[in-house]
Parts: structure tokens; sequence; C-alpha cells
């Protein structure tokens, strides 16, 4: 599986290969371009511009490489119909990945982060001319925009948690967005005893699933990753932390 990163600036780097599971947290990473294939499920590699400038999402995550791979697989003919929007999108991998690989429409795949993503979102779309995605930014914790589906039926996230003061926000976010019939694709990497906090807080406000349909699940649980689905679960609403 190949990632293949060129950097913008006049100090090129050799382009290199590695483990799409296996994306290594990359403390400084210079401005440039990957190419991303995940093993061929994408027949025309994605093209993702990469930037930390404006925060953690301008990088490839490994919880987002996975999801993506996961997606493409097994949903690729399932998503016809169905409104998706992705939380934390950063520069849009998964969304990305699932408009370029998988058959969706005819709603667009909503795309979302912070204020200062949305640049690189654009970008990232325009880079592949995927005019079947769009930008939007959505604050966890904040009413999300009306300009996104309300209750969307597939909601994406991956590699979104890392910040404990974001785990209620992301959860009632979540809340907020699952309706009845929503399913959200969740993908972390817990590189914290403190990120399975987040899946203590969430299984009380939400029904948490791990998802065994994944060939690769026993790679990526080996590097910490996990994949669950997470639906609503009504009359439950985490507001707060204490008794974990
Ligand atoms: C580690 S990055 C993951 C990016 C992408 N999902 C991936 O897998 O490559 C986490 C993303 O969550 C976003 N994020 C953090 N806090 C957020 C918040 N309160 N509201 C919306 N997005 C947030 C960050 O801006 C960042 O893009």
């Amino acid at each position: 599986m190949k990632v293949s990163n060129r950097p913008v600036s006049a100090n090129s780097n050799e382009p290199f290969n590695i483990s799409e599971y296996l994306v290594p947290a990359r403390e400084i990473k210079q401005a440039g371009q990957s190419d991303v294939s995940f093993d061929g499920l994408l027949q025309r590699p994605l093209l993702l511009k990469e930037d930390l400038k404006d925060g953690c999402g301008g990088q490839l995550w490994p919880a987002g490489m996975v999801l993506a791979k996961y997606m493409l697989r097994q949903h690729r003919s399932k998503l016809v119909d169905k409104t998706i929007v992705e939380l934390g999108a950063g520069g849009g991998l998964v969304g990305l990945a699932v408009a370029s690989g998988c058959e969706i429409g005819p709603s667009p795949i909503y795309i979302t982060d912070q204020v200062p993503m949305l640049s690189l979102m654009e970008a990232n779309i325009a880079l592949n001319n995927l005019s079947t995605v769009h930008a939007a930014i959505l604050d966890w914790g904040t009413p999300a925009p009306t300009s996104i589906p309300r209750h969307p039926d597939v909601i994406l996230a991956a590699d979104c948690v890392y910040f404990e003061p974001a785990f209620l926000p992301l959860i009632s976010t979540l809340n907020e967005l699952l309706g009845p019939d929503s399913i959200c694709y969740f993908c972390f990497k817990k590189r914290r005893r403190a990120d399975l906090r987040f899946l203590k807080l969430a299984k009380k406000a939400l029904q948490v699933t791990e998802i065994k349909d994944d060939p690769d699940a026993d790679t990526y649980k080996r590097e910490n990753i996990f994949l669950y689905s997470i639906r609503s679960k009504p009359g439950a609403i985490a507001t707060k932390d204490d008794n974990l």
C-alpha cells in the first residue's frame, strides 16, 4: 500500500512508502502533497495537500487511513441515496476517499472541521475535482450548520479522540446529528490511557459497538486502532464526565 509525499518546498525529500495503518505521528512535517491509492482500492489515487500550519488536521492520520479503507471495501455500493457527513475531517481524507471510490449520491458528502481547516478541505476537493464533496464548518459542541443534513444517514469520524476537552463536545455533536436511523463509523487510535475515557463517556450516551466485518482488524488493533459503529441511544445524554 502506498502513500507518497511530494514536498512543495525547495527542500525536496525522496518520496517514501509507508504502511497506511502505520502512518507515523510526524511531529513536524513539511507541507506537501500525497497520493493515496489504498492498496489499489481507488483506481485513481487521491491527491491530498498536507500542511500543518493551521492545525493537526493538515496531515494524514492512521485512523483515517483505516476508516477510508474499510468504507471502500465494505460499503462501496451501500451508500447510494445516503446523506453523509464527516466530522473532524482535517484535509478530508475519508470523505474524499468515499466520494472517489464508493457509489454515492445524489446528495453530496459534507466534510466538516473547524474554521482553520476550511481552506485545506476546499483545496483538496478542488485538487481531486470532486464536486460531490462540500466543505463546511462544524465545531463540536456548537449547533451544526443548517447547510448539512440534520440527521445524516452516515457519519464518518476518524482520529477525533486525542484532546480531552473535546470529548464531551464531540459526544454532544454526535448526539445532535445521530437520528434514529443514523450510523457513525468511528475509528480512533488510542495513544494515551485518557483516550479510553472517551469510550466510557460515549457508551453512556450512545450505542457503541465494535465493528467486526473488517478483515484488516487484527492488523490495526495491534497498533491500538479501533473501529466502532455508533448509534443514538434514546433518552441518554452525556453532559458531564463524573462517575467514571
Ligand atoms: C487528528 S486530526 C484527524 C483528521 C482526519 N479525520 C484524519 O483522519 O486524517 C483531528 C481533526 O479533528 C479536528 N477537530 C478537533 N477539535 C475539533 C472541534 N472541536 N470541532 C471540529 N473539529 C475538531 C481537528 O481540526 C483535526 O482536523
